[in-house]
């Protein structure tokens, strides 16, 4: 293992160490978060009833569960097939992994491959360059700028075959591709031998006529696997869910995926209780959705209060209206860890250095809206002073 690639600290740490510090120091100091992206709302009640009911089972000797089953009950593998259908992908039950966290996949991921060479944007979720650097691998760059939307296109040179992450929408930019995006990284998945991890952990956020899935573009079930998540949906952050897709015709190198993540999982997990389980297949049933719907709205109505803030005091930021994160430039002459100590000394809030997200993401901070709206409110007082 190659920690000494890594940065000697995880960024959310470093940055919940800093704020701590500050706390410590200024006791009386009312610190706000736009930090770490973690949900404030509270479960949907067909949620956490479908989870009490499940603990309630567990207590009978009928209705006891042991291990569940490594890639998860069939009754959640369904009904996330059941949400595919819904936007008109076909997806096939088993070929859905359940577990408890995309971070937990995303760190998985890099074992499947060896001595392999990873596209990643930059700036990116870090645990993608982490995972990867661990593992030795090499990793090429995808600068993400305004030029190119904060979206980046397929190289055009280069054509070897490769692992490429895509986020959609992105995180720490909160912006999406649209089909003919996707569709040129699909093409060129195709062309090049590449295989595309495609990241929908935040597909809640998007308007329905842009695409939730890599598996809306055609031609993508043979170079494309997808992580999903309940956490910025249904607000399972605190609960823990997540899926995997890997369609039994991926390959990668000639080497069919499926049999080795399967392989992977069984080894790595005992996979997610039953009472998760049943909490997020709740949240897959009609009064669930309803409620995604209305976290979704909310944080989207908190990310307008912030971008309405950053625009009053004329501070240039792009995202914020299909992802819960605003993407915002720092005061001239500053450092993304500068910008975050000043926001922490003169306004009290906790934001996230874009630097931390990989060199491109130097000069820019992230803000997330999954606050709550009086923490979002009086945070936005203080940005546009
Ligand atoms: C974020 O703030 O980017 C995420 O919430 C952190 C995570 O998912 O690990």
């Amino acid at each position: 293992m190659r920690f000494d690639a890594l940065t000697p600290t995880y960024l959310f740490r470093e940055m919940e160490e800093r704020a701590a510090a500050y706390r410590e120091r200024h006791p009386d100091a009312e610190v706000l978060s736009l930090g770490i992206g973690d949900v404030t709302r509270p479960l949907a009640p067909c949620v956490s009833a479908a989870m009490a009911r499940a603990a309630g089972e567990m207590a009978t000797a009928a209705g006891f569960h042991g291990y569940p089953p490594a890639f998860g009950y069939d009754f959640l593998r369904e009904a996330i097939a059941g949400a595919y259908a819904r936007r008109g992908v076909t997806m096939e039950a088993d070929t859905v992994y359940i577990s408890d966290g995309a971070k937990t996949d995303a760190a998985l991921l890099p074992r499947l491959f060896d001595g392999v060479t990873v596209y990643l944007a930059d700036p990116c979720y870090p645990v993608y360059r982490d995972a990867h650097l661990l593992a030795g691998h090499r990793i090429c760059t995808l600068d993400a700028t305004a030029e190119n939307g904060y979206l980046p296109p397929p190289p055009e040179r280069g054509r070897d075959a490769a692992i490429v992450y895509l986020t959609s929408p992105g995180n720490p930019i909160g912006v999406a591709y649209d089909r003919a995006g996707l569709s040129a990284w699909v093409r060129y998945a195709r062309q090049s031998g590449s295989l595309l991890i495609f990241d929908a952990a935040y597909a809640a956020y998007l308007p329905s006529d842009l695409p939730h899935s890599i598996y809306e573009i055609e031609g993508s079930r043979t170079c494309a696997v997808e992580l999903g998540s309940f956490s910025k949906s249904a607000g399972f952050t605190g609960v823990r869910c997540a899926w995997s897709i890997f369609p039994d015709k991926v390959t990668f190198g000639g080497v069919q995926l499926a049999p080795l993540w399967r392989r992977l999982k069984s080894i790595s997990s005992n996979g997610v209780s039953y009472p998760v389980q049943c909490g997020a297949a709740a949240a897959l049933t009609p009064a669930g959705r309803a409620a995604t719907e209305e976290h979704v709205r909310y944080y989207l109505e908190n990310a307008a209060l912030l971008a309405a803030a950053l625009r009053a005091s004329g501070t240039p930021f792009v995202g914020g209206t299909c992802s819960p994160y605003l993407w915002v430039t720092c005061p001239r002459g500053c450092t993304a860890w500068e910008t975050f100590t000043r926001y922490l000394n003169e306004r009290q809030l906790v934001v996230t250095p874009g630097g931390g997200f990989g060199a491109g993401g130097e000069g820019y901070i992230r803000l997330s809206a999954l606050g709550t709206r009086d923490t979002v409110r009086r945070a936005a007082e203080r940005l546009c002073p």
